[in-house]
């Protein structure tokens, strides 16, 4: 079989930042005198002199973010991007986003002018709830993060319903549970205990009775995990918390390999999240807009943030009359197009195409490490373990970087050259020594995959041969191997083009 190298060379443009362009006086669009005089905006508050934009035409602006885009976008690889489950976003959720009916409403409308909006959240809710068992969902949480930190608030408000409050003040989860849960663990006020990975890949039965106890408030924990290592213990794990009278939350934003084939309530757990920017479709690129769906039993959902969504006689309507809530973790009901972009995904694949993507996820993955196993200078984490992983597969290059040199991330950089996406390393601290995580999911076809794992073979050999190419790398991209040091100087970063002018001496205030 002949590889598949694609041809690749980024656009390169000496294109200025936007505030350096134009003339004096160029206008794209001329627009009547400001209505400052019909006393809109307090004369306490008005600018003293107009704000120094910059000013172009607008084929000058047009063709400015042309240029940066061919430079940024021109590439649309292949993204293999684990643990985020990278879905083809279609453009027709974003027609149907873009309708004045969804873009322009506001949540505090009255509830009989967003029957629509409501509508949809209530039935991706329903749908949820098919899928895991729970018996409500709320889309308030923006992101995975915040949905792992809703179940710490609801964990807090369901204590305090019991009198338990400050007694039960310990989460335990994983070393390999994503940050995020012990993160939002501390940040409510729980004390953490992090349970570490043994010989099968994970924590033992043993390991989670020494550690349970009357302290404990809840378990918070994925599976399977980002290394694709499913824990087939999980059961038992929540019989002992459940014993011990703690919450057991499922981190499930690494469902794709299991969507249909098993139900968070039925393994016990009682609550959970998914990301509707990873696994339902919505967009995820460029860091958001994200939303965590969190759901939960019915013993928990009077503690559920507010507003929540129900049906009655007259239609749907945002429920804010909750005494029990914990408050609120985002404004009303959270992101209405994300939710419903992610309806529309669910909606188009259906029960049987849902349950289909889980086993191509799997298969795909499956394919991908049977390829890379014959690699040389790579090895799977945890090569002891020998049953398959689930829709994606930690592996580590440190025989490579012993071998020439040659690091993960000069890896990553280098396969950019060829047209493919950088993948996903691990969250720090690696565990596993230079990691990476490729995740194929259902959306890319076998010659993408094909086409992905031949830019890896070429380069690994390129390492073995000529490691300087790859470390230099990349070579055709708009721009060359960044020095990143300035990152994390507080001196030289710079996050306004106000404070960038001041560091670099051209003046201007902070
Ligand atoms: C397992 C897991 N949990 C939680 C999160 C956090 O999600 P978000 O980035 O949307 O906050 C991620 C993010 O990738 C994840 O992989």
């Amino acid at each position: 079989m002949s590889r598949q190298i694609p041809r690749y060379h980024a656009a390169r443009w000496d294109e200025p930042v936007i505030t350096a362009m134009g003339q004096s006086g160029r206008r794209g669009l001329m627009f009547d005198d400001a209505p400052e005089a019909d006393g809109l905006v307090p004369a306490a508050l008005r600018r003293a002199k107009p704000p120094e934009l910059p000013e172009l035409s607008e084929p000058e602006v047009f063709r400015h973010y042309l240029h940066l885009a061919q430079m940024t976008l021109g590439m649309q690889g292949v993204s293999l991007f684990g643990t985020c489950t990278m879905k083809y976003n279609a453009p027709v959720s974003e027609a149907i986003a873009w309708r004045p009916d969804m873009a322009e409403t506001h949540p505090a409308q009255p509830d009989e002018t967003l029957q629509g909006s409501l509508g949809f959240i209530h039935r991706l809710d329903q749908m949820l709830r098919a899928l895991s068992g729970m018996d409500q969902f709320v889309f308030q949480p923006g992101g995975g993060a915040d949905a792992a930190y809703t179940h710490c608030a609801v964990t807090r408000a369901w204590l305090k319903a019991r009198g338990e409050l400050g007694k039960r003040d310990e989460i335990i989860t994983s070393i390999q549970a994503h940050p995020c849960n012990p993160a939002t663990a501390a940040a409510a006020g729980f004390k953490v205990i992090t349970l570490t990975l043994e010989k099968n890949g994970y924590p033992s039965l043993e390991q989670l009775k020494s550690v349970v106890s009357d302290r404990t408030a809840a378990l918070m924990i994925g599976n399977p995990d980002d290394m694709g290592i499913y824990n087939p213990d999980i059961k038992e794990w929540v019989r002992i918390v459940h014993e011990a009278g703690g919450l057991c939350f499922y981190d499930h934003a690494n469902f794709n390999g299991v969507m249909s084939r098993l139900k968070a309530r039925e393994l016990g757990f009682d609550a959970c999240m998914y990301m509707l920017h990873k696994t339902f479709g919505a967009p995820k690129g460029g860091n958001g807009p994200s939303v965590g769906a969190y759901g939960c039993s019915a013993e928990l959902a009077p503690f559920l943030p507010a507003p929540v969504v129900v049906q009655g006689a007259d239609g749907y309507r945002l429920d804010y009359d909750r005494p029990q809530s914990c408050g609120k973790i985002r404004e009303y009901f959270g992101n209405a197009q994300q939710v419903m972009k992610a309806y529309a995904w669910t909606a188009a694949m259906g029960a049987e195409g849902i349950a289909e993507a889980a086993d191509l996820s799997v298969l795909a993955n499956n394919y991908m490490d049977a390829r890379l196993a014959r690699i040389r200078g790579l090895a799977r984490s945890h090569p002891e373990i020998t049953v398959p992983r689930m829709e994606m597969t930690r592996w580590s290059m440190e025989p490579l970087r012993q071998e020439t040199g040659v690091s993960v991330l000069d890896v990553q950089r280098r396969m950019t050259d060829f047209g493919i996406d950088a993948f996903w390393l691990s969250h720090e601290p690696w565990l596993v020594p230079e990691p990476f995580t490729p995740e194929a999911g259902e959306m890319w076809s076998r010659e993408d995959i094909d086409r992905w794992i031949d830019v890896l073979e070429t380069v690994v050999e390129e390492a073995y041969a000529d490691p300087q190419t790859v470390i230099s790398s990349p070579h055709r991209q708009a721009i060359h191997k960044l020095d990143g040091a300035h990152l994390n100087d507080p001196a030289r970063f710079a996050t306004t083009m106000r404070r960038q002018r001041k560091a670099s001496g051209a003046g201007g205030r902070d």
